[in-house]
């Protein structure tokens, strides 16, 4: 890969809300932290297509909210110097929206596709044979005098992204090339990517500081970056401006955030299934249900992180909790709680 730029400068064109995000977004591989082996198969995948002078193969990204998807695709766009068009599967209503943005590509663009599983039916009928063999069947006329004419598309890439690739259809799956799943950073990843934050942000925090937002930010990027904007504002409001450890205790603790990174959210779901259902099995949606939460925030954000951290086990009939889900929230595990099986 091709050491384009040391230091990615901050975006200038940003609105208020999302500046931040933008700004701290990395921009080309060397930038990045974990995901390794993603990025030594990207490399790969960059430097064969640049080799062949062809776009890149179409390629999907699956994994928790918060992990990198959308910052891939972006930074795939950079290294490939290509243009990206970014949407999301509910934002494609008709075939026809999906008609216009495709025949707008250009040689080797990239059509980010967020939410690819909510794409509907007829939209994603009409992606089939442009991902294919980049072309798009229309029906010109109606009735008995209707007829198909195919239009060629310039080469492009496809780039998927959900947090729900088993909602994903076969058909639209087999047609990406690469198909990669983001996982929860380690801990060092995690320290490394709010060391270089703080230092973009001009915080000053020191090692111990870091550890302990890394600690409790859930092996998750957008989760650390939140955290550390929180804990910026406790230390220039109660102290001098210094993330040390004591700070970020503090803070983090007022956040409700636990020594596990569980926050309230998941701490209410662990009581539910420990409490409320005996410690399962139940189902996701009897869970939301009772806790009156959306139940896909918890099938995208706080099921898969119990499960990483052993509290929760999936099994057919639903969900149980774990004997470490009993100690964490100081309860008398049952006699026959479960161990966890820590996923590797
Ligand atoms: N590997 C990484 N290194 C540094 N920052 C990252 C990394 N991955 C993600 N981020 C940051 O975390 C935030 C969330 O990433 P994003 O790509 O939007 O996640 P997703 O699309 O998977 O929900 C972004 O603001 C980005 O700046
Ligand atoms: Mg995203």
């Amino acid at each position: 890969m091709i050491d384009k730029r040391k230091d990615s400068p901050v975006d200038p064109d940003k609105k208020p809300g999302d500046s931040l995000d933008h700004a701290l977004r990395p921009q080309y591989l060397v930038d990045m932290v974990g995901q390794e082996q993603i990025q030594e198969n990207l490399e790969i995948l960059i430097a064969a297509a640049q080799h062949r002078e062809e776009a890149l193969d179409h390629v999907m990204f699956y994994g928790p909210p918060g992990l990198g998807k959308t910052t891939l695709a972006h930074i795939l766009a950079n290294e490939m110097d290509v243009n990206i068009k970014v949407t999301s599967g509910p934002a494609i209503e008709r075939a026809g929206d999906l008609a216009a943005i495709l025949t707008n590509l250009r040689g080797g663009d990239i059509l980010f596709v967020d939410e690819i599983h909510r794409l509907g039916r007829v939209v994603e009928e009409v992606l089939y044979p442009a991902m294919e063999d980049y072309a798009l069947d229309i029906v010109i006329g109606k009735g008995p005098s209707a007829r198909s004419v195919r239009l060629k598309l310039p080469q492009f890439t496809v780039i998927g992204a959900t947090t729900r690739l088993a909602l994903v259809t076969a058909p639209l799956r087999a047609r990406f090339g690469a198909v990669y799943r983001l996982d929860y950073y380690s801990l060092e990843a995690m320290e490394q990517i709010i060391h270089q934050a703080s230092k973009k942000l001009h915080v000053p925090a020191d090692p111990e500081g870091v550890h302990e937002i890394a600690r409790r930010a859930r092996g998750t990027p957008r989760v650390a970056l939140r955290l550390l904007r929180r804990v910026r504002d406790f230390a220039q409001v109660r102290g001098d401006g210094v993330i040390n450890v004591t700070i970020a205790h503090k803070a983090l603790d007022l956040l409700n955030i636990d020594a596990q990174g569980l926050d309230n959210m998941d701490r209410r779901v662990l009581r539910a299934i420990t409490v409320k259902f005996n410690g399962g099995p139940v189902g996701l949606k009897t869970i939301a249900a009772s806790i009156r939460e959306d139940p896909d925030t918890i099938m995208d954000v706080v099921e898969p992180y119990l499960l990483q951290m052993g509290f929760i086990q999936r099994t057919s009939q639903g969900r149980t909790a774990t004997k470490q889900a009993y100690q964490h929230l100081g309860l008398e595990p049952p006699k026959d709680a479960s161990q966890p099986r820590l996923i590797p």
